[in-house]
């Protein structure tokens, strides 16, 4: 395959720290020779890394946008308002795109990113990254083979975690919807996406009921500090800054999360950055208002009824249950477990259990999905894949966003049902 050279705008936790080094595991097929980012030092740090010259390292994206096509493809790593202005910019310059989700939390921008795509010949791809992993790729051909029969019914849970909920969507960049998106949208278009997916059907009608329950300053307990490390609770808090983020550089453990809050972070320099970094907050007195559970039931065009929880109060992972005719598919995606159960008429089932960890060696970056999406928009890119056969084109990617944000208008009308059809037809 032709090396397919890339510019990155925005080099933060997607942008620096999963695709840029996307380079180093396929150093023949990928090449970044344009980088942009507000913040100089995450600048510099990549152009080191990846000998990147000073003229093609830039202050912001629009600043890089206002040159020439300095690349084959963008990656638009920035955050998720700033996706429709570098997007539309980009493939206006002739960049094709890596679009970061959320498209954009505005569906009228989604829409105009497609349509913009499809007239000029961009070809986008969205990083709905759960497609290329390995587990949904082994329960999608279980499914599509039969092994349970027709499909009823699936029930599915995005358990967020304690730990992550409290660090990206109470202190972290999208805690409040109207600076980023409500997390139906943010965490979860991911899951409507796979659903559908899985589901091999568009979405018919869609409900959801769910709020913010434990962060906010009624539920803090008695004489919590607005810091955690004035706390008293600093080392019993499930939800202290002070205990997990410690703990982890005790462990060594400074990369992602760690290293959002402070690079290269010890224990004495994240105590200080805890005194003043938004992520020293106390999770009961923060400026949070996005969900910490949310419940969504779908039915699907070709019948298909759909169950799904996020839920803060877990450890983390995604994890499904596929109801057949004739038998059921357990799925765990942090255990690699995908559990193929036949119904053998004496009241009990024949299993058959699949390792998914057995069947691929790379499970970096969201089980594996990160560097096989990249790979997929290299290939359409170089020509060797048709241009509509990515597995998450923006045409097949922006529905999941209809169907977040129809759950969103759904819960904020008290779990009214809502007409996907009638919904979409408004922007
Ligand atoms: N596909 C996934 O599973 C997944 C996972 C996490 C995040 N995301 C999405 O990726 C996007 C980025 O998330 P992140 O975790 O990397 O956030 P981040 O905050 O770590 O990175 C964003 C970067 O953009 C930079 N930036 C801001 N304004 C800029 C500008 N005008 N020009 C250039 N750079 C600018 C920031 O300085 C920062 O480095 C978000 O939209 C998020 O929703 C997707």
């Amino acid at each position: 395959m032709k090396q397919i050279t890339v510019a990155i705008a925005g080099l933060g936790g997607r942008g620096k720290d999963t695709y840029a080094k996307v380079q180093k595991k396929f150093p023949d097929e990928m090449k970044i020779t344009a980088i942009a980012d507000i913040v100089p030092e995450k600048v510099r740090e990549v152009a080191d890394e990846y000998g990147v010259p000073a003229e093609r390292c830039f202050e912001s994206a629009e600043q890089m946008l206002a040159q020439s096509q300095l690349a084959d493809v963008m990656f638009i790593c920035t955050m998720d308002r700033q996706h429709y202005g570098h997007a539309m910019a980009a493939m206006e310059r002739g960049y094709d795109l890596l679009l970061e989700k959320p498209i954009s939390p505005d569906l009228s921008e989604c829409k105009k990113i497609a349509e913009t795509a499809n007239k000029l010949g961009r070809k986008v791809v969205v990083c709905h990254v759960l497609r290329y992993t390995p587990f949904f790729q082994t329960l999608k051909r279980r499914m599509d083979e039969g092994a349970i029969g027709d499909i009823v019914a699936i029930q599915a849970m995005e358990q967020v975690g304690y730990w992550h909920q409290a660090h990206s969507f109470v202190r972290g960049n999208w805690r409040n919807s109207e600076k980023t998106s409500p997390m139906i949208l943010q965490k979860s278009c991911h899951d409507m996406d796979i659903l559908s997916w899985l589901a091999a059907s568009s979405c018919k009608s869609i409900s959801s009921v769910g709020g913010l329950k434990e962060f906010r300053s009624e539920m803090a307990p008695e004489g919590a500090a607005e810091r955690c490390v004035d706390c008293k609770y600093q080392w019993d808090c499930p939800y202290s800054a002070v205990k997990y983020y410690i703990s982890k550089i005790r462990k060594g453990e400074i990369y992602w999360p760690v290293n959002i809050v402070l690079e290269n972070a010890t224990e004495e320099s994240m105590m200080r950055k805890l005194q003043t970094s938004p992520y020293g907050r106390c999770v009961y007195h923060c400026d949070n208002n996005v969900v910490d559970h949310q419940m969504v039931q779908m039915t699907m065009e070709n019948g298909i009824v759909i169950n799904f929880v996020m839920s803060a109060f877990t450890v983390g992972g995604r994890d499904l249950r596929v109801l057949g005719t004739r038998g059921m598919i357990e799925g765990d995606m942090d255990r690699g477990i995908v559990r193929v159960r036949r119904f053998d008429g004496l009241g009990g089932t024949q299993d058959e259990n699949i390792d998914v960890f057995a069947l691929a060696e790379d499970f970096s970056g969201h089980g594996g999905g990160d560097h096989r999406l990249v790979r997929d928009l290299f290939e359409i890119v170089a020509g060797e894949k048709a241009p509509g056969s990515a597995l998450t084109s923006i045409d097949k990617s922006i529905e999941s966003h209809f169907m977040a944000m129809a759950a969103e208008q759904s819960r904020l009308e008290g779990g009214r049902l809502i007409d996907l059809a009638e919904f979409a037809a408004q922007y």
